[in-house]
């Protein structure tokens, strides 16, 4: 068998903005352009089809944030580690996602039922070192980080996060291949930057400004040299393209009303 690296999305079909847990959606509650949202969805589909396979679980209703597959779960080497969502409203995709991964024959991890962990949302591998950056603060519990190290055997680095703004990693820390890290660093408790510091050469960070971090640049789905994201400034795609990157941008206005853009739409199912 051929392992083909693989994204798992879903489609916008049940997406909206229909309740309130993160300040992003402040305000937002029944604002979504549905035909809008799936019309940049698809967009994002189409461009990642280019680059990679994909893989696909049905929408269901009820679970507007289902679209946000980054939070399905966190996957290493044919392992997967199940979200458990600390909303409530989220905690009902959870037996949706592991019925899927449970048809597509993941071996599914214990968890512990108490202990929120919000999947590849909080859980990034590193594209340079062989380490899991999991951040803390919002979502996942600062306690699964030694879970998910013993879990799937993988060393841990663990990350507070300060910003409610960047309440999930991903939405502020983006490891690229060959070890580059996009992030905006501000977003970190200074004893987690000083960690992120320690691990990652200044030669190999690309600090991103607030100005494109609240634009969701941090939240970028990268694939080999390309770096897919809803938002970079003209600076910002200086930056990655010095790095030896491409970046391509597609809007997800209707996506960032529920706080989410690029990255969390996407899971990468082949992690090793
Ligand atoms: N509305 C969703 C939530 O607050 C957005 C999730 C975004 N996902 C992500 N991986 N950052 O849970």
């Amino acid at each position: 068998m051929t392992v083909m690296q693989t994204i798992l999305m879903c489609e916008p079909g049940h997406f909206g903005v229909d309740y309130v847990i993160n300040p992003w959606m402040q305000g937002q509650t029944g604002r979504v352009d549905r035909s809008l949202a799936m019309r940049q969805w698809q967009r994002l589909r189409d461009i990642l089809a280019q680059l990679i396979g994909l893989a696909f679980v049905t929408p269901k209703p009820g679970v507007p944030d289902m679209v946000f597959t980054a939070n399905a779960g966190l996957v290493l080497g044919g392992k997967v580690i199940v979200s458990r969502f600390r909303a409530r409203e989220r905690q009902a995709e959870e037996p949706y996602l592991r019925a899927w991964f449970a048809a597509n024959r993941y071996d599914i991890a214990d968890w512990p039922r108490n202990v929120a962990f919000e999947g590849a949302g909080d859980a990034l591998l590193d594209r340079g070192r062989p380490l899991l950056w999991i951040g803390s603060g919002f979502r996942t519990e600062a306690v699964a980080a030694p879970l998910i190290e013993a879990a799937l055997g993988c060393r841990t680095v663990a990350l507070e996060l300060i910003d409610p703004r960047f309440y999930h990693l991903d939405t502020c820390h983006c490891p690229l291949d060959g070890g580059w890290l996009l992030y905006y660093s501000a977003a970190f408790a200074p004893a987690s930057l000083a960690r992120i510091r320690a691990i990652v050469p200044p030669e190999k960070r690309i600090e991103v400004g607030e100005a494109d971090a609240v634009q969701f640049a941090c939240n970028a789905v990268n694939i080999g040299r390309h770096v897919i994201l809803s938002h970079a400034s003209d600076d910002l795609q200086v930056k990655l393209r010095r790095a030896g990157f491409l970046p391509v941008l597609t809007p997800l206005s209707e996506f960032m009303k529920s706080g989410g853009a690029a990255k969390c739409l996407t899971l990468k199912l082949v992690e090793t």
